[in-house]
């Protein structure tokens, strides 16, 4: 049996939980109860390093979706053993740790039902179809006059009943979700798709807007209004979450939007609407929306208009903004239309554009490809 020296027992003991190489070998090495242990340090589920994690008792847990592994057999917690990883002999001699880098057990995945929206996007036959999505906050009992939600619902009106159009509305107020935790921050990965926040959690609501997104929509329209010269706390919470739908094109490749058009609604009191617009417009492209001509529909008086119940009834009864929110309309359903008819070509996406850089090519974001 060969044995490999991975050092002195009184060092390697100070840490529960650390990460030993072993040539193109990384194990998760473990000390519990005056015991190592050691198993492969790479996850199951996305390929998380487990020996960053953490230990819970007897388990150590994956710092990035917090799965569970057995700290010597490799298996995983109550009711999912047969997910496990391989595990490896370990002794101590002479005051220096031993691993047999040839494991005991092997690797063993349970199958685990995939989430409904990791389905491939697929657009089904039927009318065009628009999504609107508002961000405006107001309270849930006490409704108020929203100029942004106003010339979103008239749009939406439009599109149904002067193009034909089959329409959903979204508020996201309404939606109970967690605010994106940052799976992003720890590794490109363990950000996933769908959301990590959504396959662990069922109560969170973000789903909603995914599948109106990814698999609904033709067309999105979105609503905000200007808070601080800056688009609303709740758009920037969905779109946060939304990184999921982007970092495919960097971790796989993969466009989860085609033939998708964005157009967006902005609101204010006061000013800063081509900032506003520029921000929308920035994150709605890189997830791969189009964008027609004159993507936008926007009011605002200026800076010193702090006469907010008129700016209210400015926009309530303006013709031209509501005329304007269903040309906004017209022309993003057109131009779905259009590239729905003809598709582009399939390299045209490759990667997202410089965007979605290769992981494992050289470089400053280059990775090493996980081992099994
Ligand atoms: S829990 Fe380990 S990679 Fe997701």
């Amino acid at each position: 049996m060969e044995w490999i020296d991975v050092g002195p027992a009184d060092e390697l003991c100070r840490r529960p939980v650390q990460t030993v190489t072993l040539g193109r070998l990384k194990l998760a090495l473990t000390f519990h109860d005056g015991r190592f242990g050691a198993i492969s340090a790479v996850c199951n589920h996305a390929g998380g390093p487990l020996g960053e994690g953490r230990l819970a008792g007897e388990y150590v847990v994956c710092p990035w979706h917090y799965w569970k592994f057995h700290a010597s057999t490799g298996e995983g917690e109550p009711g999912f053993e047969e997910d496990r990883v391989p595990a490896h002999d370990v002794r101590v001699d002479q005051g220096r740790v031993l691993v047999n880098p040839t494991p005991r057990t092997t690797r063993q995945r349970k199958p685990h039902a995939p989430h409904p929206l990791a389905r491939p996007p697929r657009r089904e036959p039927g009318p065009l179809r628009v999504l609107g999505l508002s961000t405006t906050a107001m309270s849930a009992g006490e409704p108020r006059y929203s100029t942004s939600d106003d010339l979103l619902e008239h749009a939406l009106r439009a599109a149904a009943d002067g193009l034909g159009c089959a329409t959903r509305l979204v508020r996201v107020r309404d939606l109970s979700f967690r605010a994106c935790e940052g799976f992003y921050s720890k590794a490109a990965r363990a950000c996933t798709w769908p959301c990590s926040i959504t396959q662990m959690d069922p109560l969170d609501q973000m789903e909603q807007v995914y599948e109106g997104v990814v698999h609904w929509a033709d067309v999105i329209l979105v609503a905000t209004p200007i808070r601080w010269g800056g688009a609303s706390s709740l758009y920037y919470k969905m779109i946060e979450r939304m990184n999921c739908i982007q970092n495919q094109e960097t971790i796989a490749n993969r466009h989860l939007l085609r033939n998708k058009v964005a157009g967006f609604i902005i609101t204010g009191g006061q000013d800063n609407v081509q900032a506003v617009a520029g921000q929308m417009l920035g994150f709605f492209a890189e997830i791969g929306c189009q964008f027609p001509q004159f993507p936008y529909v926007a009011h605002s008086r200026g800076w010193s208009a702090e006469d907010m119940q008129n700016n209210q009834r400015a926009v309530q009864n303006s013709t031209a903004l509501h005329d304007g929110a269903a040309a906004l309309a017209r022309r993003c359903v057109e131009m779905a239309g259009v590239m729905i008819a003809g598709e582009l070509g399939a390299q045209a996406l490759v990667r997202g554009g410089r965007k979605g850089h290769d992981l494992t090519a050289s470089g400053p974001a280059a990775e090493p490809a996980a081992e099994s």
